[in-house]
């Protein structure tokens, strides 16, 4: 049995499922794994809130986890760039391993973290997902198989939010409020609802499985603040929900990575996945089609994920520490996929549904059908409801053929110019088939 000694960072709401896991299943742990976690030491710069924290000594100094020589793994759990950044480089330069669940550090700096020892110290397992065990499974798991494409439902807020406008009618706003008080979604909600939170997650994923760069750059982001009730319902008229996706796709002429709201066919596996859960599914050539889902936030949820990279740190450390090879606490997969070009945005293809806002007079469809035929846009389904006296604005919704971006963003421009158009024109790509 190999004890670890453990130091926190943080102590939010997944540092606290941290000791509540250990404190419930430690034994279990040690009994599986053949190492024993004992936390040591627990530094947050906020104060202490009442909780067991296992006999850990506490301070409110980051550098005292990087000081105390008991400390043998730290746990970065503060989150953001900023001071978890600085105590990650700070832990890896001094060859301390470290377990963290801080997406926005590995999409913005991993090429960096990754360098050199970081390969072998970081892990990250819950940074994408919470509890559904997708890094390992892409990196492990699926690492004889070519990946094809990968969808997935990354950000349970929108999910939440796309669910009640669903069931209740409610509106974006109001929903958001309420996801607010409940404590689903942040007070400032903008990195879910912009799609931010997704796109980290995706640039994760895109490094693991398909690119072996971290470049957020490289992926298109869109949020979800455009989509209205009336959308949600159009969009089951013609047999699909909506969902907030994160898209990878390998294609011939390059890697498609893309963060945004999606019709999805309502039968589709993904289009059932609701709340705040997440699912992942990936394509590759061996394995065939994978779907992976569970609870992609909360504090035992995302303790789950941070508790198995430490044991698995653990078991490394301890076969290093037979071997007597100090320095090889570990060997976490790089990112090993040849890094293939991305594809820009503007040459992606979708069809795409519109719903357009347009005045109830003679000839109106005749030139909209007009406007997209300019550009070659072809038109799959069309619903259009009776004007009403009380809505003298009447939404024309149409299905387009698959078309590339460029040739779209032109053909909304023509489109929103025109004077019967009565409003912004809403346009939400089609998920390719999944
Ligand atoms: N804010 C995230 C979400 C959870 O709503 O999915 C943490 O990544």
């Amino acid at each position: 049995m190999t004890e670890i000694k453990l130091g926190i960072a943080g102590l939010g709401t997944v540092a606290q499922g941290v000791l509540a896991l250990i404190r419930r299943n430690g034994v279990l742990m040690t009994q599986r794994s053949g190492v024993s976690l004992r936390v040591v030491r627990i530094a947050s710069r906020r104060e202490k809130p009442e909780v067991d924290l296992m006999g850990a000594r506490f301070s409110t100094d980051l550098d005292d986890l990087l000081n105390d020589p008991d400390v043998d793994v730290i746990l970065e759990l503060i989150g953001g760039e900023g001071v978890a950044l600085d105590l990650i480089r700070r832990a890896l330069a001094s060859n301390t391993p470290v377990v963290t669940a801080n997406k926005a550090v590995l999409a913005a700096h991993g090429n960096e973290l990754m360098s050199g020892s970081g390969k072998q110290l970081l892990r990250f397992e819950a940074s994408v997902a919470g509890a559904i065990p997708i890094i390992r499974s892409i990196s492990d798991g699926l690492a004889a198989n070519r990946l094809q494409s990968l969808f997935g439902i990354i950000n349970g807020t929108c999910n939440y939010i796309f669910g009640e406008m669903e069931a209740n009618g409610t509106p974006f706003d109001e929903v958001l409020a309420e996801a607010q008080r409940l404590g689903y979604a942040e007070a400032d909600p903008s990195f879910d609802i912009d799609g931010v939170d997704a796109a980290h997650k995706l640039t994760i994923l895109l490094a693991l499985g398909f690119t072996g760069e971290y470049d957020l750059s490289a992926v298109h982001i869109e949020g979800i603040r455009h989509v209205t009730v009336a959308d949600i319902q159009f969009a089951k008229e013609l047999g699909y929900r909506i969902k907030h996706l994160g898209i990878i796709q390998n294609t011939d002429v390059g890697v498609e990575a893309r963060v945004h709201c999606a019709l999805v066919p309502s039968n589709a596996l993904l289009a059932n996945v609701n709340g705040v859960m997440n699912a992942v599914q990936v394509i590759s050539d061996g394995a065939g089609e994978t779907l992976f889902s569970g609870p992609g936030a909360g504090g035992e949820a995302t303790a789950s994920a941070v508790l198995s990279d430490t044991l698995d740190l653990g078991k490394r450390m301890a076969t290093a520490a037979d071997k007597e090879d100090s320095a090889a606490k570990g060997d976490m997969a790089e990112p090993s996929v040849i890094a293939p070009a991305i594809l820009p945005m503007t040459d992606v293809s979708s069809a795409n549904y519109l719903r357009i806002p347009t005045q109830d007079r003679p000839g109106v469809f005749a030139q909209v059908t007009q406007a997209l035929s300019e550009f070659s846009i072809s038109i799959d389904a069309a619903i259009q409801h009776e004007a009403s006296a009380s809505q003298p604005v009447v939404d024309i919704v149409l299905l387009t053929n698959a078309v590339v971006e460029s040739a779209m963003n032109a053909a909304l421009e023509r489109l929103q110019g025109l004077d019967i158009v009565a409003a912004d024109i809403v346009r939400l790509r089609v998920a390719p088939a999944l």
